[in-house]
């Protein structure tokens, strides 16, 4: 009897017909899902929101011999949101002004946001108090009074979230760490290049 050969291959093919179409569902899921964030990205074109810093002046040193630096710094710091079709805002901004690992100033900014395409100026004044160096510190000064040329380091980071199409909101980190160097004499920063953005 040919339909008795069949029977215990039949009950096989029922279960592989069963992973078969879940299979098919599975694929055809994930092929939808790419489709649309494929379509969400060339629709909405996202793009990591970053700040960079657009001015710096050292607009006051004073460093003595007793080894006490005391400065103040004016930052223009940029957040730039080139999404052309989302808001985006800034929360959790925090920068750290730093002269040889020692710390100078610290800057934290309430959330805000920059509207599509757009980019937000925010002005800050970093004021020090009386900073006591260390030795290492004072030498590495001492260099760079007589050089003309005195660097700190600025680190942060601000925390970007916006909205890709109606449903989908992303979060991401964006960190800042640049040298910051200025002539001495008139407090005009070198070659100013500080940008959070990823290259
Ligand atoms: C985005 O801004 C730039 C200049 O700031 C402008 O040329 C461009 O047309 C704007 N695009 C949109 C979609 O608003
Ligand atoms: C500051 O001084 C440096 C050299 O001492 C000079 O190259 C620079 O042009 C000056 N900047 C301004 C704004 O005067």
């Amino acid at each position: 009897m040919p339909g008795f050969v069949g029977a215990t291959p039949r009950r096989t093919s029922w279960a592989v017909w069963l992973a078969a179409i879940v299979c098919a569902v599975l694929a055809i899921a994930v092929i939808i899902t790419g489709i649309a964030v494929f379509a969400i990205y060339i629709i909405y074109q996202p793009k990591t929101p970053y700040i960079k810093v657009a001015y710096a002046q050292l607009s006051k040193l004073v460093y003595g011999h007793s080894g006490l630096l005391e400065i103040e710094m004016v930052l223009h710091l940029v957040a730039e949101n080139d999404n052309k079709k989302a808001h985006a805002s800034f929360s959790d901004v925090s920068c750290l002004l730093r002269f040889h690992r020692i710390d100078v100033a610290e800057l934290r900014a309430d959330t805000f946001d920059v509207a599509k395409n757009s980019s937000l100026e925010l002005d800050y004044l970093f004021q020090s108090s009386s900073i006591p160096l260390d030795q290492a510190a004072m030498e590495t000064m001492d260099v760079a009074l007589k050089q003309g040329v005195v660097s700190f380091d600025l680190s942060g980071h601000a925390r970007t979230r916006w909205r890709v199409g109606v449903f989908l909101s992303v979060k991401f980190w964006t960190y800042l760490s640049c040298e910051l160097r200025f002539f001495w004499s008139n407090g005009s920063a070198v070659n100013l290049d500080c940008s959070s953005k990823s290259h």
